[in-house]
C-alpha cells in the first residue's frame, strides 16, 4: 500500500491531492483521500481530464450520488446527479449567468455530504469558487454571538434555491411570512462525526429564520453571523484552471461563485456525494 501524496494549502484548510481521478480509487485509496478530506475540509486534483462517466464512477467510490428530485434549474446529464453548469447559451442552463452567488450550502435544508466541481472552460479572470471554513468560523465566533446561537435552529426555506429562483422543493410552499411559513429546521451548531469538531451551519441566507426569535431579531442575528463568515481570513478562493476537480465538504464549508466577465465562457461539471460512510 502506497500513500497518496498531498500538499496542504497555505490558508489553513484544503489540500491538493496527487491522484488521477480517471482511475476509480481502490477501497484503500478512498480511505486515504477521505482522511485528507476530513482533516482539510476540501481536496482538489489537478489534471482531472475525465469524462462524465469517470466522474460518476469517482462519486460512487465515496458514497451515494445525488437524488436529482430535490434539485433545481441545472441541466441534468444522463449520469445520476451530474449537472452541466455553464453560462454559454447552448440551451442547457438558461440565460447567461455571471453574477456573484452568495454563501450557501447545496440543498441547504438537508445538505449533501460533499460537492464536486470539474472545470472544463474557465474565464481568465474571475468565476472563482470560494469556500468558507465554518469550523474556524465557529471557533472564532465572539462569545456573545456564540451565546446567541447556542441550542438554536435555523428554519431553512424549502421553496427557493440559493439564487432566489422559486422551485419545487419537497413540501415547499410559497413564502409570504418568513417567520411563520413551514420550512426545515437545521441546528446552527453541528458536529462533524469524524473529527468531533463543531461547525457553524447556516445553510442559505434567503428566507432563513432563526426559530423562536421575532423576525427582526432573527434578521439581526443572521446578519451578524453572515458578517462574521464574510471575513476573508475564513476563505479559500479557487481560481480555476481547466481540468481541475474540487471535492469540498458541503456542511463544514459554505461556498459561493465570484463574478466574472459576462462575455467570458465558463463551463463546469457539478456532482455531489449525497450521503457517504467515509466523508
Ligand atoms: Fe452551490
Amino acid at each position: 500500500m502506497t500513500s497518496i501524496p498531498y500538499t496542504p494549502m497555505a490558508g489553513g484548510f484544503g489540500a491538493r491531492v496527487d491522484f488521477d481521478p480517471a482511475r476509480v480509487p481502490t477501497a484503500d485509496e478512498v480511505q486515504q483521500i477521505a482522511k485528507i478530506f476530513r482533516q482539510h475540509l476540501f481536496v482538489y486534483f489537478t489534471q482531472a481530464d475525465i469524462s462524465m462517466q469517470q466522474l460518476a464512477e469517482f462519486v460512487v467510490a465515496f458514497g451515494k450520488p445525488d437524488d436529482p428530485s430535490g434539485r433545481l434549474a441545472s441541466a441534468v446529464s444522463e449520469y445520476a446527479g451530474i449537472r452541466v453548469v455553464e453560462n454559454a447559451e447552448k440551451g442547457k442552463f438558461g440565460p447567461r449567468s455571471n453574477s456573484e452567488l452568495d454563501w450557501h450550502s447545496d440543498r441547504f435544508y438537508n445538505p449533501v455530504a460533499a460537492g464536486l466541481l470539474q472545470s472544463l472552460v474557465v474565464p481568465a479572470e474571475g468565476g472563482d469558487t470560494s469556500l468558507a471554513n465554518m469550523v474556524q468560523a465557529l471557533a472564532e465566533l465572539p462569545p456573545a454571538l456564540r451565546q446567541a446561537i447556542e441550542g438554536r435552529r435555523i428554519k431553512q426555506d424549502a421553496v427557493f434555491d440559493a439564487q432566489g429562483r422559486p422551485g419545487m422543493r419537497p413540501g415547499g410552499v410559497a413564502v409570504q411570512d418568513v417567520a411563520n411559513t413551514p420550512g426545515i429546521a437545521t441546528d446552527i451548531i453541528q458536529v462533524y462525526p469524524y473529527t468531533g469538531l463543531p461547525y457553524l451551519y447556516l445553510g442559505n441566507r434567503l428566507n432563513a429564520h432563526v426559530e423562536g426569535l421575532t423576525l427582526s431579531a432573527s434578521e439581526a442575528l443572521l446578519d451578524q453571523l453572515y458578517a462574521h463568515v464574510n471575513q476573508p481570513r475564513f476563505h479559500y478562493r479557487h481560481h480555476w484552471k481547466p481540468l481541475e476537480l474540487l471535492l469540498y465538504d458541503n456542511r463544514r464549508c459554505m461556498h459561493r461563485r465570484e463574478t466574472f466577465d459576462i462575455n467570458a465562457d465558463r463551463k463546469l461539471i457539478a456532482a455531489v456525494v449525497d450521503t457517504s460512510d467515509v466523508l
